[in-house]
């Protein structure tokens, strides 16, 4: 009786996800291109990446959205200039984003938990039950570039969000320039090879250190991701420099982008926007 009560409400739950996998469908299909930035390992400055690059093409006239599927470390609404406290609320039509710099829209956990120390406790199932929800529940508007920030990694979690977005544009990959790295650029190709996601090019973080007096240093090593973009034929989209001042402005709530328009870094991420957006481009006229 138990064994039969038990089928029962797994038919239930299963239907349940395969509805909602529907909605994720609809939802997904009104943008017109979705991207993942995704890094092979940890700290690499994968969620500034995607911060900047969100606010580089929100300069340039795109309507961009940023979704922040780190449920561990939530960094993406700090970096876009969200005050702490901001939260999302749901109308008739979904739940809304709320609105960083430059009108980028951001949905995070982050944005869901009481404060930024509490940490979110979740398995598995319950992290892609809630990344599954907010997807297919999410009203973006009108968007050109939604940017997905993946968690760091290539397992298990990162292949069932990957999976759950359907029609992905292509992937954009942060490294930095050290040999170890390359190991781990290595991985997220054959990473989104095998879910059959286009790589639009690679990012290297953290490229040189100039010194006041203009010499450039190659603190991590010189070239790794150069190479790597040719070895495997891919795009390299451009490196960007180390400066204190990132770190500064992130831990402060800043946004580097617009704090420090005349950076070095930031020439650097408007440079890495035009690259994506030509991708784009090239991309809409293969598929028209
Ligand atoms: N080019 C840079 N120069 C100086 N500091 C940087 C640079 N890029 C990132 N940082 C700093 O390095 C730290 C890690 O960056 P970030 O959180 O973006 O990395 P991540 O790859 O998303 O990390 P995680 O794996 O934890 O998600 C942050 O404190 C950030 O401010
Ligand atoms: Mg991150």
């Amino acid at each position: 009786m138990a064994y039969k009560q038990d089928y029962k409400a797994l038919a239930q739950r299963m239907k349940e996800i395969q509805e909602m996998q529907k909605k994720v469908a609809q939802n997904m299909a009104r943008i017109k291109h979705k991207l993942v930035v995704l890094s092979g390992k940890g700290g690499v400055g994968k969620s500034f990446v995607t911060a900047s690059l969100a606010t580089a093409l929100a300069s340039k006239g795109y309507k961009v959205g940023v979704f922040d599927a780190d449920i561990h470390g939530p960094s993406i609404p700090k970096m876009l200039g969200l005050k702490e406290g901001t939260g999302l609320y749901a109308t008739f039509n979904g739940i809304q984003p709320a609105v960083g710099a430059l009108g980028v829209k951001v949905v995070s956990i982050g944005l869901l938990i009481p404060s930024e120390d509490t940490p979110v406790i979740w398995r598995g199932p319950m992290k892609t039950g809630a990344i599954r929800q907010l997807l297919a529940e999410v009203d973006w508007g009108e968007l050109d570039i939604l940017l997905i920030d993946l968690p760091p990694g290539t397992g298990d979690e990162q292949l069932t969000i990957a999976q759950l977005i359907h029609g992905l544009t292509g992937s954009v990959i942060v490294t930095i320039p050290s040999e170890v790295s390359k190991v781990v650029v290595k991985k997220a190709i054959a990473f989104t090879n095998r879910l059959n996601i286009p790589v639009i090019g690679i990012v290297e973080n953290m490229t040189y250190f100039e010194c006041p007096d203009g010499t450039k240093h190659y603190i991590f090593g010189k070239g790794a991701a150069e190479e790597l973009a040719k070895e495997f034929k891919i795009n390299y989209l451009g490196g960007v420099p180390i400066d204190p001042r990132i770190r500064e402005a992130n831990d402060a709530g800043q946004v580097f982008f617009l704090e420090y328009p005349d950076s070095p870094a930031s020439k650097a991420f408007l440079d890495i926007a035009n690259k994506v957006i030509e991708y784009l481009k090239q991309h809409e006229e293969t598929s028209n």
